[in-house]
């Protein structure tokens, strides 16, 4: 079967060692406490009635550990983990091929599953449900419909946006797991564990310090914590003093609440050519160049939750909290 329709791998980029810091089970994931109560509890049900899983949709900004999750549950499961996207399935051939090849106790895992298309989607509806697959073969007069049993299996949809998805298919769900932001002791924790995967010595407040920086987010944190480590390298003995971190912070340009140049642009423009707001999420995008679903999926929701921006019907506000993050006055309106 086609690599690009299916693989087993998670990411290209770093595959080892991203395969490496990828906690494995439950006790290596850290944070996200209710999610990981429930699922643990569904789970351990479904082995004891020897049964598959229900159908389980995690979803939450990127970077929280969705495809980490889904791996988890595959292990538990006892199962293996197939991995796809909804864009990469474009012909209802291609889910069939991917469906008939799971086998009992799989994890199917479709992540972007908010961009699979309609058509796919109603092929999709029967195998969730009542595990078979109606697909039509030959054209024409010679077209008839066969019907394909499939093993039973868990499908796992990964997406930023519930919302996105349609209502039938969100339906056919039975486990709806919502992930949030990390706390800072968490995010510490987690750099400390890929510290020590890393082999690399870290001091307790420079592992406070990165994660204060890391917008909430295990990926990040992952990833300013090899960053710093470079730096220490380079700069010093290796080990990460909380000095070469705040150093090496500074000089990426994230700030102390995490927040980079693109935020930076964001919340600036808003203030500077609309006064602090209301402006419509396109003209933001329009005026930065970046996409709106790109700002929306992952510049908004960390903005929002730490009470920088607001969302209004005549679109979104700075509040005063960004003027004094900026030492700006907040203007008279
Ligand atoms: N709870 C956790 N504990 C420790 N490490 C974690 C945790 N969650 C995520 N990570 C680490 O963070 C990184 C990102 O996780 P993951 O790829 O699962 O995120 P994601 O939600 O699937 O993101 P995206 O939506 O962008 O696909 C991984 O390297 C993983 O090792
Ligand atoms: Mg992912």
């Amino acid at each position: 079967m086609s690599e690009r329709i299916i693989s087993d791998h998670a990411d290209s980029e770093d595959l080892s060692l991203e395969q490496h810091l990828r906690p494995h089970s439950f006790d290596q994931y850290i944070g996200q406490e209710q999610v990981k109560h429930n699922l643990h509890i569904f789970i351990e049900a479904a082995k004891m009635r020897k049964e598959t899983l229900d159908h389980v949709l995690l979803y939450g900004p990127p970077g929280l550990g969705k495809t980490t999750l889904a791996q988890i549950i595959a292990n538990e499961m006892g199962g293996s983990l197939r991995m796809t996207s909804g864009p990469a399935i474009e012909r209802p051939g291609d889910l069939a091929a991917i469906l008939t090849s799971v086998k009992p106790a799989d994890v199917l895992f479709i992540d972007e599953i908010h961009r699979l298309p309609r058509s796919i989607e109603e092929i999709l509806y029967p195998a969730m449900e009542d595990f078979c697959l109606d697909i039509v073969v030959g054209k024409g007069e010679s077209a008839r419909s066969i019907r394909i049993d499939l093993p039973p299996f868990t499908l796992v949809g990964a997406t930023t946006r519930a919302g996105a998805l349609s209502a039938p298919l969100r339906d056919r769900f039975g486990v709806l797991s919502r992930l949030e932001y990390y706390t800072a002791d968490e995010l510490k924790e987690i750099i400390l564990r890929t510290a020590q995967v890393l082999e690399t010595e870290i001091d307790d407040e420079a592992a406070s310090e990165i994660a204060l920086r890391s917008r909430g987010t295990p990926r990040i944190a992952n990833r300013l914590l090899k960053r710093v480590r470079d730096f220490a390298q380079v700069k010093g003995d290796g080990r990460i003093t909380v000095e070469l971190s705040t150093e090496a912070l500074d000089l990426m340009q994230v700030d102390q609440l995490g927040l980079d140049h693109i935020d930076h642009k964001l919340l600036k423009t808003i203030i500077e050519k609309f006064n602090g707001g209301p402006v419509g999420l396109e003209t933001i995008a329009a005026t930065i160049g970046e996409e709106a679903g790109t700002i929306e999926d992952v510049y908004e929701p960390y903005l929002l939750q730490i009470g920088f921006l607001q969302r209004t019907p005549r679109g979104r506000v700075v509040t005063h909290a960004v003027y004094n993050h900026f030492q700006m006055e907040v203007p008279k309106k």
